[in-house]
């Protein structure tokens, strides 16, 4: 049965968190039976942030792993590997980038953004520069016609997409495939803080990999409405971190709506509020921390090196037929 090819992949910079999971991972479990799914720990794609600290990187391969098989993502049905043992990548990216220029790269938003956020000005590290067009080679490596990202990928995908069309023009072939996002329902959620996206950078996340107490103990911290002093207090819903969580991952939307209510009006205290969402976040995370404990170091790496070997199998194929087109496969003339 030929199914179709979907890519993700994270950036190995720390644990996976309940944004990752509403955002892309449950989606992944889902797609994985109705694609035949790759998932990339990309950690090349990382150091162009800590080139400089790969140890950061060292440390968190595994724990991604560890929370892709954990929330279900499963090895024998997804192909779990990693960007940098598929040498065929990188080589793919030198033939590409003469298809991209300069100011195409300046002018995409995610990248613009990022220039703006690390305050590069105009000392841009060229491998940071160059990483959608990384990302290009990691989507057309795999024929992947399938991208389940979140909205800041799309421009990504869209660049992507300009490369295959020009390198299938450029060299009269058909040989690259174009690739769609495919965005899931809820992707982003505001951290613990109420400030901003959660993060790992911020701090504000709550981890797969938390304990139960860690867990409780954040959403206790949580931002909900700072003049919902007494009980009998009317509060506001709108920015209340507790209602955002209960609305992305509380399947009771009647219960939400009335509880909504009650909290407006006053007469609902943010304590009963807070254990209602402890009980559906504990429900919900215990078995994939239960899961996570079975997990050991051995077969995490053993899960990396097979799925690796699939996927660079894969990659060499794209990558011949890419010299091919462009007539530099000299060892296919003899
Ligand atoms: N840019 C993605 C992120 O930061 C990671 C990634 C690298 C990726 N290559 C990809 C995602 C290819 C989808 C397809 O999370």
């Amino acid at each position: 049965m030929d199914r179709k090819i979907a890519l993700t992949g994270d950036r190995p910079t720390g644990c996976l968190h309940l944004g990752h999971y509403i955002g892309t991972l449950k989606n992944r479990v889902a797609l994985q039976h109705q694609y035949d799914q790759y998932v990339m720990v990309a950690d090349v794609q990382a150091l162009t942030d800590y080139f400089a600290n790969p140890s950061k990187i060292q440390e968190s391969l595994l724990e991604v792993v560890a929370d892709y098989i954990s929330v279900g993502i499963d090895p024998n049905v997804s192909t779990i590997f990693v960007q940098s043992q598929i040498s065929a990548l990188p080589e793919l990216v030198m033939y590409y980038m003469n298809l991209v220029t300069t100011s195409r790269l300046e002018r995409n938003p995610t990248v613009k953004n990022e220039i703006q956020q690390k305050g590069y000005g105009d000392t841009i590290p060229v491998g940071f520069f160059c990483y959608p067009v990384s990302q290009a080679a990691d989507i057309t490596a795999f024929k992947a016609e399938i991208i389940p990202v979140g909205e800041d990928q799309l421009p990504l995908i869209e660049l992507c997409n300009e490369v295959v069309r020009r390198f299938n023009r450029t060299y009269n072939t058909d040989c690259l495939k174009e690739a769609k996002a495919q965005l899931s329902k809820t992707s982003r959620l505001v951290g613990i803080d109420g400030k901003a996206k959660a993060s790992k950078s911020l701090n504000n996340a709550i981890f797969l990999s938390d304990s139960a107490d860690t867990v409780k103990k954040k959403i206790w911290s949580m931002y909900t409405d700072p003049n919902h002093i007494k009980i009998s207090d009317p509060g506001r819903v709108e920015g209340n971190v507790v209602f955002t969580y209960l609305d992305a991952f509380y399947d009771e939307k009647d219960e939400i709506e009335n509880l909504k209510a009650k909290y407006c009006k006053g007469g609902l205290g943010d304590t009963a509020l807070k254990s209602l969402l402890n009980d559906v976040l504990q429900k919900m995370l215990l078995p994939i921390r239960e899961k996570r404990a079975t997990l050991k170091k051995k077969d995490l790496l053993e899960i990396i090196s097979e799925g690796s070997k699939k996927a660079a199998i894969i990659a060499n194929q794209t990558l011949q037929e890419v010299r091919n087109a462009i007539g530099i496969n000299y060892q296919s003339m003899l």
